[in-house]
């Protein structure tokens, strides 16, 4: 009996799967091709497929919130909790690693010449403090932007929910009011600093020749060179992109849909992550990387053989602007260590 049963069993299976090939297949063809939204009955998936949201209908103002399904969503949510993360940490720690690698191999940029005593002005007192109100606002904006990205998985484990959550209110805080003395720096600097920053052939040839920087060439230019440039389109290009985005995030859907609000936040956080890696390579140059450097937005002077090194144009356009005799003998400044 045993025997019989088990020679008849592949039998019915196989006749089973004939007969479902055959009922099936008629069902499935007559699927409709095309949704129509106001049948009686929609398939969900198929309406996903073909409008890639499901929407219903509602009786509060808020039309946003007919929206049932939207896988959209679900890719921002990766891009947000997966690739953000990647192409910052990327980007920051790449760059920090970098210019470790840098300062070990290079070392500080030296005033070859020695110092000579003899300070320049550079930078008024007014454009110092439009870097330095600058400066101090991206420090905080990137800290506390930084929190939102990463806080989650690095602080709140070590600082516990309560704390955590209270320095997270302030960040964000900070994030918001200080966006505004930001921007309004990204603009002072935009039309402050716009004449000295127009590219040359200049520029071109201090690229060519490592901008002084890799080897111990020093490579003419104008008050700002080419590397310092690039910072200022740096801060003007990406002040506007963050500032565009940042103000469409903070007043959700003035004017925004939903991707919209996704593409401004899309756009935000790689800007900010990739904003963050070119200061930190601003900052270095501006501190441990070069000596003398950082007293030209401290104090405002630098050592005259300094500017014969790394501006020697500027140097003569001031010496023929102010005249060689009114540079003043001060005791030389310290070295930006
Ligand atoms: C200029 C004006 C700026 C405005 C109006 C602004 C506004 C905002 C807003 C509203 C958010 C979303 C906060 C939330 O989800 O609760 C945000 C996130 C963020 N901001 Fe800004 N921000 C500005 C500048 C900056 C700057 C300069 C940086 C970096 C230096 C920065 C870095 C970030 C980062 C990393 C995030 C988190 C991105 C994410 O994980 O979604 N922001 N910003």
């Amino acid at each position: 009996m045993a025997k019989l049963r088990a020679r008849i069993r592949p039998v019915v299976s196989a006749m089973a799967i004939l007969v479902l090939t055959v009922v099936a297949g008629p069902i499935s063809a007559q699927q409709p091709t095309s949704v129509d939204p106001t049948a009686d009955a929609v398939n969900e998936q198929q309406l996903l497929q073909q409008l890639h949201r499901v929407q219903g209908l509602g009786s509060i103002p808020d039309t946003k919130s007919y929206v049932i399904e939207q896988p959209m969503g679900r890719e921002w949510r990766r891009f947000h909790e997966v690739w953000l993360h990647w192409i910052g940490a990327v980007a920051v720690l790449g760059m920090l690693a970098l210019l470790t690698i840098f300062y070990l191999a290079r070392g500080m940029v030296r005033i070859e010449s020695g110092r000579s005593g003899i300070n320049i002005v550079r930078f008024s007192a007014f454009e110092r403090f439009v870097h330095w109100m600058t400066a101090t606002c991206f420090i905080i904006l990137a800290l506390s932007g930084l929190n939102i990205t990463f806080g989650k998985s690095v602080l709140l484990p070590v600082m516990g929910p309560s704390a955590f959550s209270a320095w997270s209110l302030a960040a964000k805080y900070a994030h918001n009011f200080l966006s505004f003395p930001f921007v309004l720096g990204v603009i002072l600097i935009f039309f402050m600093w716009l004449g000295g920053n127009i590219p040359n052939k200049v520029d071109v040839a201090w690229f060519k020749r490592g901008g002084g920087i890799i080897g111990h060439d020093q490579p003419p230019a104008y008050r700002f060179n080419g590397g310092q440039k690039g910072v200022y389109l740096i801060v003007v290009v990406g002040g506007t992109a963050v500032a565009i985005s940042g103000y469409l995030l903070m007043f959700p859907f003035y004017g925004t849909t939903i991707a919209g609000m996704q593409l401004a936040q899309v756009v935000h956080g790689v800007v900010a992550v990739l904003f963050i890696a070119a200061m930190l390579a601003h900052i270095y140059i501006g501190t441990i990387g070069m000596e003398g450097a950082f007293e030209a937005m401290g104090k405002g002077t630098v050592d005259r053989k300094w500017a014969e090194e790394h501006h020697s144009l500027w140097l003569a356009e001031e010496k023929a602007r102010i005249g060689p005799g009114a540079m003043q003998q001060q005791p030389s400044a310290t070295a930006a260590e």
